[in-house]
């Protein structure tokens, strides 16, 4: 039998994770809590997508939890980037938004914890990893947003195929961002490569593409805004951003679809490898994939299709079962990302011309 003083150890150590399964309710009784050893209470997100819905989404996450939440609004690049640079000291606990692939390629530099929600159980597989490197949020579909005044005045038709969009009639009149810094044209890159079956052909049907692109933007979404000014006639950007772009008032704009087929983003959410606030994050995550967290973003005008089933839908968003999609492997995206936009950069963007 054990001495005295031992069995009032005992008792007091039972007595304390009694208490601790009391407050928390599970097993993760410090999720939030300020006074854990490990958590200021505070949650600090590098945040994909538009400012209004990173903005609406850490607002109404510190309404709800009494977590305080703060954005930086990063292209998928730039939040590798980041990353990479902040490993020693990481500045963010999560990444919220932008395509599944660049967490792919975050994951591979060991930038990401993995972490598998509660919440992400009502998520459908191919929206999720099954190591829990990343979870998905979102889905968004790559399409053309045509100037519809611009390409009238051109004489050109809107483009309908990847193919069109190569019409000489359309001479840096197309706007895409650059692959290195933005997921949206990552996205397209890659649908490429799955279009003409491997790299090469991605890269010479880019090459032929380089002539009509006025300039590769920094974040995705800017080519919705050059073809909403006439800067271009055709921006290739993610459909529910020209959808966006349409509703602030530009009414020239219309959206087409590649008949060959599109590429598809799942946009994610992750936790940061060391991250500072680990138990905040995790209940960032965990909310990030109620329905009520994925019904926010239509109140700011971010259209995607919503991962959790439960989620209503906005009369908004694209349905998915009349777009053609390319078979967009996005664990093979994420670990060809970094070669793969490389070989862009020397290639097509920076190819002397000839
Ligand atoms: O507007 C939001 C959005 O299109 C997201 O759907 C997408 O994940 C993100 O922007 C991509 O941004 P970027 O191309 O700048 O990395």
């Amino acid at each position: 039998m054990a001495p005295p003083q031992h069995r009032r150890v005992r008792a007091v150590l039972v007595l304390l994770a009694a208490t601790a399964l009391a407050a928390g309710g599970c097993a993760r009784s410090d999720a939030g809590n300020p006074a854990s050893a490990k958590d200021s209470g505070k949650v600090v997100v590098a945040c994909g997508a538009t400012e209004e819905w990173c903005s609406a989404m850490t607002t109404r996450f510190t309404k709800e939890t009494g977590i305080k939440a703060e954005f930086v609004r990063l292209s998928s690049g730039e939040t590798v980037a980041r990353l990479q640079a902040g490993k020693a000291n990481p500045e963010f606990d999560v990444w919220h938004g932008g395509p599944a692939d660049g967490f792919v390629a975050a994951g591979e530099q060991g930038l990401l914890d993995p972490y598998v929600s509660a919440n992400a159980a009502t998520i459908p597989a191919r929206y999720k990893d099954p190591t829990g490197l990343w979870t998905g949020v979102y889905v968004g579909v790559l399409g053309f947003c045509n100037n519809t005044k611009i390409l009238a005045e051109k004489k050109v038709a809107a483009p309908r195929s990847w193919q069109d969009l190569l019409n000489p009639g359309l001479a840096k009149d197309v706007g895409i961002a650059h692959p290195s810094t933005s997921g949206t044209a990552y996205t397209m890159l890659w649908t490429q490569t799955a279009l003409h079956q491997g790299a090469d052909g991605a890269l010479d049907y880019m090459k032929r593409l380089h002539p009509n692109v006025l300039q590769y933007s920094k974040s995705g979404i800017a080519p919705a805004q050059q073809a909403a000014r006439g800067e271009v006639g055709v921006g290739v950007i993610f459909s529910h951003d020209c959808v966006a772009t349409q509703e602030q008032g530009f009414k020239d704009l219309s959206l087409t679809f590649p008949s060959e087929g599109t590429g598809y983003e799942v946009g994610g959410v992750a936790l940061v490898h060391g991250a500072h606030n680990p138990s905040s994050a995790r209940r960032y995550i965990d909310w990030t994939l109620t329905p009520a967290a994925q019904e926010i973003g239509p109140t700011v005008k971010s259209y995607q299709v919503p991962t959790n089933p439960q989620a209503k839908l906005s009369d908004k968003t694209v349905d998915l079962s009349q777009v053609k999609l390319v078979d967009y492997d996005v664990a093979a995206a994420g670990r060809a990302k970094k070669d793969l936009t490389k070989r862009f950069d020397a290639e097509v963007a920076q190819a002397p011309k000839s």
